[in-house]
């Protein structure tokens, strides 16, 4: 029987037969592997490094040639859910977090050259940043900038955005690289900008209050057609941006210091999205420096009706924290109310409570790609037919999640963010036992 060792965690697994893909082996041993889209060959989340035993793999297909060739991959970068392993490989998966998908929106950019695209472009800069160097050792301001940084940077990464770049006390975010409607992008954006300040006054109320500092964050949004590549020396190209609105954005941001407003949309951005989206507390006319025309910005307060992506993503530090724990109450509580499911379990709950943490903060984060989260989740529901589950098991588990949800959050928990899980465990359940009528027989 043919054996795949996954180097990076020295585990050797036996693949069950010739019609296995690497992907569904890992599955089957409960060996955490993106699978975006559900094993279809669209994300390439489930990429794989072979590094040795290439002639035991089945050729790449189609699909693979197309993701392969697009991306430049060499040939030792192989699609796990695509190929079929005819004799003893050692492999490497390559993408580890879900964090780390929306960097693969810039391996379709061209290199040596530049192309037009439409793209949000979000400009995020810490107000105070001179008055708290100035107060602060040098350790601790390193301390504290590398977590203003990183839970900065994750509202980007779980809107469908690319971190471009840090400028000293600014985040340059991005929306749309690889591709999307000006809806979408602007959408992802404005999500990213909200989740920015959510994350921002959790910072300041339960980490810095020891240094005796809070955080300021001023954001601008804008939305236009900008130049981007790879460009630079041959030997170091670097991925650029290069355009009007660009400079605009930066210059929308400054005005939150005069304004003494948090986060301001330019009218492209307002403009792209359906009437009444919004709740905007107040709109101001300004010259922009260097700019001859007068600009309207937006001081965006929020959505009208509550959003559920951005509910759940305020969740999703509370779910992962302690991603074990969470399974295992969750689990105990699926099997008091239904202990026949217990039976369709196999024994290693800790393993499979951590393939389930993996894939709902990889259905938070899909969330803005549906295509390929339903064709995921649809893919998802198939193997669950397998395992045995019936339709009416997914009630139970939506309502233990939330429950569990709730423990876990205690005093932060709000009806809000229930009802946002409650529409988004709907969709999940709707998906997962719906492929068939997705997928018509024949
Ligand atoms: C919210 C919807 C659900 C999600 C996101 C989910 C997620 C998962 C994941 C990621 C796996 C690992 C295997 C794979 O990827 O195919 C899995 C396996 C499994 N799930 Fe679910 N699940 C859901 C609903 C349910 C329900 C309603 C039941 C029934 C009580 C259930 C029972 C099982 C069983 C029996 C397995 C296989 C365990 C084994 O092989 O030992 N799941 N699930
Ligand atoms: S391409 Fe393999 S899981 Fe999406």
């Amino acid at each position: 029987m043919a054996q795949i060792h996954y180097t990076s965690i020295n585990q050797v697994v036996e693949v069950q037969d010739e019609f296995s893909s690497i992907l569904d082996t890992s599955i089957e041993h409960k060996i955490p592997h993106l699978h975006e889209c559900g094993g279809n060959g669209r994300c390439t989340t489930c990429r794989i490094r072979v590094i040795s035993g290439h002639q035991n793999l089945s050729p790449r297909n189609m699909l693979e040639k197309q993701a392969a060739h697009l991306r430049k991959w060499d040939p030792s970068v192989r699609l796990a859910c695509q190929c079929h392993v005819k004799g003893d490989v050692q492999i490497q998966r390559l993408v580890w977090s879900s964090a780390e998908v929306n960097k693969l929106q810039l391996e379709t950019i061209p290199e040596g050259e530049a192309e037009e695209r439409n793209i949000a472009i979000l400009f995020c800069d810490l107000r105070n940043f001179t008055r708290i160097t100035s107060q602060h050792m040098a350790f601790d301001m390193a301390h504290m900038l590398n977590r203003f940084y990183t839970v900065l940077g994750d509202p980007i990464l779980i809107n469908n955005g690319i971190i471009y770049q840090y400028v000293g006390d600014e985040i340059i975010g991005i929306f749309g690289t690889g591709g999307g409607t000006r809806q979408q992008n602007c959408m992802d954006a404005i999500r990213a900008g909200l989740g920015m300040q959510y994350a921002i006054e959790r910072l300041n109320r339960f980490e810095l209050k020891d240094f005796d500092t809070t955080f300021k964050i001023g954001i601008g949004i804008n939305f236009g057609r900008a130049y981007i590549g790879h460009l630079g020396h041959p030997k170091h190209r670097q991925f650029t941006i290069v355009g009007d609105p660009i400079n605009v954005t930066s210059r929308i941001q400054a005005c939150n210091k005069e304004f003494q407003t948090n986060i301001l949309l330019s009218e492209q951005v307002v403009r792209g999205l359906p009437e009444n989206t919004l709740e905007i507390r107040s709109i101001f006319e300004k010259q922009l420096e260097g700019k001859d025309q007068i600009y309207k910005l937006y001081e965006l307060k929020g959505f009208t009706e509550p959003d559920m992506n951005l509910e759940l993503q305020s969740s999703l530090d509370y779910i992962l924290k302690n991603e074990e724990e969470f399974a295992k109450k969750f689990y105990d509580k699926v099997f008091k109310k239904a202990p026949a499911v217990r039976g369709l379990f196999g024994r290693d709950m800790v393993a499979q409570g951590r393939l389930l943490m993996h894939m709902l903060g990889g259905i938070v984060y899909s969330l803005s790609r549906p295509e390929l989260l339903k064709m995921g989740l649809r893919s998802l529901g198939k193997s669950h037919e397998k395992y045995g589950v019936k339709p009416e098991y997914y009630p139970v588990v939506r309502d233990c999640l939330i429950e569990t949800i709730q423990e876990e959050m205690g005093p932060d928990y709000t009806e809000q963010l229930g009802s946002a899980w409650n529409q988004a465990l709907g969709f999940i359940t709707a998906e997962m036992t719906n492929w068939r009528v997705a997928e018509p027989a024949g």
